[in-house]
């Protein structure tokens, strides 16, 4: 039975998998097209008198900034919420704060751990819930990297992606895209850091584990990777940092990579552990394109998901 609240027919964009391949290829032609349009000065302002609000259980600088900035641009407003200073924060539930604010806005961003709170808020939202990153998934991020890619190098159909790092929420979300965008992801973790093996058994025709991050790398089109120690996982930096040792992105590892491989690090990045400086600086390096990014390909989703 539909209890009074809950939804059933709004379309949320949880996971990299809620929308279609066709439906992603068109989010990425039409960043692209609102980037150019941004741009050249075009105002262009679908959203008026719309809201979005902005859940966040964790920090963020990108996810926010470039919410916020998408939807000023496209004529609406945005509401940030810290979960310290609502009523979340002092145990109101979910999913009454899900009915409320979906009577207000129009969409909600959402950052935050377990990935099952997500799909408890969506299910009692009337609005469009957004993943801005849960413990599980990063969706959002894939849009900006494909993108990236598409900007740099064409399609990325049948390249051959390599994640160097920890199998955390954003290769889980790559493990999606390997699907939805059809390339080979070749994925390097230490044994204990191994993606969710549910994901792997999904994607088993795309995806292949090594262990040895030279293997993973060797004539790769694109080099990713990450922070190895994620947010939530504060008390584990120690221990991380000794198992991750051998899986920097360095000089030596990506000179195994195509010649003109991209290196993508959805950011903060921290120099000298999981990358080095001469990498993320370097001229494989496209993570700045890659978080502007963040803005162009979440004004078009927000336009998918809310424009009348
Ligand atoms: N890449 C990313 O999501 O960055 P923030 O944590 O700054 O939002
Ligand atoms: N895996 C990282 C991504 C940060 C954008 C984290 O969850 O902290």
């Amino acid at each position: 039975m539909v209890k009074e609240g809950q939804s059933m027919t709004v379309r949320h964009f949880l996971r990299l998998t809620d929308v279609s391949s066709e439906q992603l290829a068109e989010l990425i032609r039409r960043a692209i097209e609102l980037k150019t349009m941004q741009r050249e000065g075009t105002l262009y302002q679908p959203l008026v008198n719309r809201v979005l609000a902005m859940i966040f259980e964790k920090s963020s600088t990108r996810t926010r900034v470039s919410f916020e900035t998408a939807m000023l641009q496209l004529g609406g407003g945005a509401i940030f919420l810290s979960s310290d200073d609502t009523q979340l924060g002092r145990g109101e539930l979910l999913e009454d704060t899900a009915r409320v604010l979906s009577r207000m806005v129009e969409c909600i961003v959402i950052r935050t751990f377990e990935h099952a709170k997500l799909e408890r808020f969506a299910e009692y939202s009337q609005v469009p819930v957004i993943n801005g990153l849960s413990d599980t998934y990063h969706p959002c991020q894939l849009l900006a990297d494909m993108q990236t890619y598409y900007e740099h190098r064409g399609p990325i159909r049948g390249k051959t992606v390599a994640w160097v790092g920890d199998g955390n929420n954003m290769c889980h979300s790559y493990i999606n895209a390997s699907l939805q965008f059809d390339f080979q992801l070749n994925i390097a973790c230490p044994k204990g850091y191994e993606p969710t093996s549910d994901f792997l058994t999904e994607a088993s025709g795309h995806v292949q584990l090594f262990e040895d991050p030279s293997e993973a790398v060797r004539d790769a089109d694109l080099v990713a990777t990450d922070t190895w120690t994620s947010m939530g996982q504060e008390e584990e930096t120690e221990e991380r940092s000794q198992a991750f040792g051998a899986y920097q992105v360095n000089g030596a590892l990506m000179s195994l990579a195509k010649s003109d491989a991209l290196f993508m690090h959805c950011l903060p990045a921290h120099r000298g552990k999981e990358v080095t400086a001469d990498i993320l600086d370097g001229p494989h390096s496209v993570v700045w394109d890659q978080s502007e990014n963040r803005l162009h390909s979440q004004k078009a989703l927000l336009e998918f998901l809310m424009a009348r």
